[in-house]
């Protein structure tokens, strides 16, 4: 009887006035709107004008719907969300054939019957994010067929009927992020075709089968993180040739899946941050060609080949953080054909020392390295550089988390690099000297190196010591007259004997170990502006061919490290970016 009466008056309320607006809502007639946004409804309200086109009822106390939804046949949205609906009801929605977007999003639904959205023949878009949803029947999406955007984000999902999207032939954006789901949902997957989003984060699924994405030939967006998944089949992505992003993050991967991933030749957004990854190996990202952006953050990486990035050429931004077990990088790990690195982050590994030779800089305009146990010696002698200069220089080219690097070394303990004069960064010894010195001696050296810190320690004021890579090195000099021809770079092999600086005498005979800054001068007629070419990759090709760089100031300076000019340290060399062997500056 009361629903004979109840709709009795509603016919009437709609004959008499067809836009009585309620006190609690906001109506637009010219606009067909109404919205009655906290409007503390129960129920919803039958009074509004029925030709409404957009009706929000979100965040009232609504618990149930009823037929009265049917009224507003004429409606495209339904903004229901933030309720406390637990159910839909049975075929409430049969009179909505216009409606394009419905909105049930945190309510407390519970289940979705083949019932509940019948009549929704044009609903495009459908958000059931957070709600309690366990039970899907399995033709619940049977009359929904226009659906492009489907959303069960947040709910107790544990499996999906094997039908269940068998009627979506237009499914674009697939959300099942935050539910259950304790394996790929495969069956279903190969039903969507169209697929251009897919978000399964925080489930539990354990494993990529090689059949769950074997149709999704239009996907491009892919997103697992958050599950428990510890093997990819090598497989798995075979099909997913337009696939741009890959999240994986938080994951149980002990190793990079390097066969799967080999199959993604477009992607460019790879994350795979907080896993259990232990190496890089050698080419670990075969075949991405055109990945730009790499998050191996908080990882328990160790060990990185050398070559891991080598086929990476397009790489932008790389993020190796908080990997504490990282101790060191191979010398050019970054080095080389990078040139769209912009951004390289190792912020709290256990780095030591760092190389110039193992990153672009020339190109980054990000370098991040605070955090790391860094000895502060003269190996660090260029980063100290690069953190003083870079005030002087334009601030965008390069930003460097300079108060965060801090030694932690015995002797400058948590002082900040930046603080350090420039001349404290010592090496009082060559490498083949400590190779060569047995545990025995060092009790003789300490006397030694006392007397040494001693005698050098005037000129390091003025002079940074270099030390020198154990790799074979050129020296690079300009002649100081104006002639062209002439004043370009000479590169001369440095020859065993070849000393940067004058030798501070042969003090026990551990002279020859001295490497400070070259203060060229071997004869007369070469100026001392200089630096060292690191050309391990060019062992034998002529030097004359090699051309590092250009002298770009044309003073060279023998008082002062760099040459000062207007005041400012200028950096007074550019070289092509085309030509790979770096140069170290000194
Ligand atoms: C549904 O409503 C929620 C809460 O108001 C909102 O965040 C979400 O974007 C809406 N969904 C769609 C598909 O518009
Ligand atoms: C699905 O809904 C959740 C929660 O409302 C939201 O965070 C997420 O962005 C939505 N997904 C898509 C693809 O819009
Ligand atoms: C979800 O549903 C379960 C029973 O199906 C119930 O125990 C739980 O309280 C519900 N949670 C919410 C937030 O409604
Ligand atoms: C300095 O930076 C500004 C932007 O901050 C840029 O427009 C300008 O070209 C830069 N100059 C040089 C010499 O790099
Ligand atoms: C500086 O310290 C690092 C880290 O201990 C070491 O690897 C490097 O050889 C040192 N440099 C020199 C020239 O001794």
């Amino acid at each position: 009887m009361a629903p004979v009466i109840i709709l009795f008056v509603i016919t009437l309320t709609t004959v008499i006035s067809s836009d009585l607006c309620p006190a609690s809502c906001r109506c637009e007639d010219e606009h067909l709107r109404a919205s009655c946004v906290f409007a503390s409804l129960d129920v919803v309200p039958y009074q509004l004008n029925p030709e409404i086109h957009h009706l929000d009822l979100s965040n009232n106390r609504i618990a149930s719907l009823q037929h009265e939804v049917g009224l507003y046949n004429n409606l495209v949205s339904l903004d229901l969300s933030s309720n406390i609906i637990h159910t839909l009801g049975y075929e409430n929605f049969q009179w909505l054939e216009n409606l394009i977007t419905l909105n049930v999003s945190n309510n407390a639904v519970r289940n979705i019957t083949k019932k509940s959205l019948k009549g929704l023949i044009s609903l495009r878009n459908l958000d059931l994010s957070n709600n309690n949803i366990t039970d899907l029947e399995e033709q619940s999406f049977h009359s929904t067929n226009k659906l492009e955007y489907l959303n069960l984000s947040g709910n107790s999902l544990m499996s999906l009927p094997e039908g269940l999207l068998n009627n979506l032939p237009s499914i674009i954006i697939l959300d099942l992020s935050r539910n259950s789901l304790l394996e790929m949902p495969s069956s279903n997957l190969l039903l969507t075709p169209t697929l251009i989003n897919l978000n399964l984060a925080n489930n539990l699924i354990e494993t990529i089968p090689p059949d769950s994405l074997s149709t999704l030939s239009s996907l491009k967006h892919l997103n697992l993180a958050n599950n428990l998944i510890k093997s990819i089949a090598d497989n798995a992505f075979q099909r997913l040739k337009i696939l741009t992003y890959l999240n994986l993050e938080e994951n149980r991967l002990s190793e990079i899946p390097t066969p799967a991933l080999s199959n993604l030749n477009v992607l460019s957004i790879l994350i795979l941050s907080k896993n259990r990854l232990v190496a890089l190996e050698s080419l670990a990202f075969r075949k991405l060609l055109e990945l730009q952006y790499l998050d191996l953050r908080g990882c328990r990486i160790r060990t990185i080949d050398g070559r891991a990035f080598t086929d990476n050429v397009n790489l932008e931004t790389i993020y190796l953080d908080g990997n504490r077990e990282l101790e060191e990088l191979p010398p050019k790990v970054l080095y080389g054909s990078y040139q769209n690195l912009r951004t390289v982050s190792l912020r709290h590994c256990s780095l030591s020392t760092l190389q110039p030779t193992q990153f672009p800089l020339d190109h980054l305009t990000t370098f991040r390295v605070g955090g790391n146990p860094l000895v502060c010696n003269c190996s660090v002698q260029w980063l100290w550089n690069v953190i003083h200069t870079d005030g002087h220089r334009n601030v965008s080219h390069l930003n460097v988390d300079s108060s965060d690097i801090l030694c932690a070394d015995e002797e400058f303990y948590s002082k900040p690099l930046i603080a350090l004069s420039e001349g404290a960064l010592k090496c009082r010894m060559s490498s083949l000297y400590l190779s060569l010195s047995a545990v025995g001696c060092l009790v003789a050296t300490g006397t030694i190196l006392g007397l040494i810190a001693y005698v050098t320690r005037g000129k390091r004021q003025k002079r940074p010591s270099y030390s020198p890579p154990n790799r074979p090195e050129l020296l690079v000099y300009v002649e100081p007259n104006n002639d062209t021809a002439k004043n370009q770079p000479r590169l001369i092999p440095r020859k065993e004997e070849d000393l940067y600086d004058i030798p501070h005498g042969k003090t026990n005979g551990i002279a020859e170990g001295f490497y400070e800054a070259p203060y060229c001068n071997r004869n007369n007629s070469i100026e001392g502006v200089y630096a060292v070419a690191d050309v391990t990759d060019l062992r034998d090709a002529p030097p004359e061919e090699l051309g590092l760089y250009r002298m770009h100031s044309p003073k060279p300076s023998r008082t002062r490290r760099l040459p000062v000019s207007n005041g400012d340290y200028n950096y007074d060399y550019e070289y092509r970016p085309s030509q790979k062997p770096h140069v170290v500056f000194v």
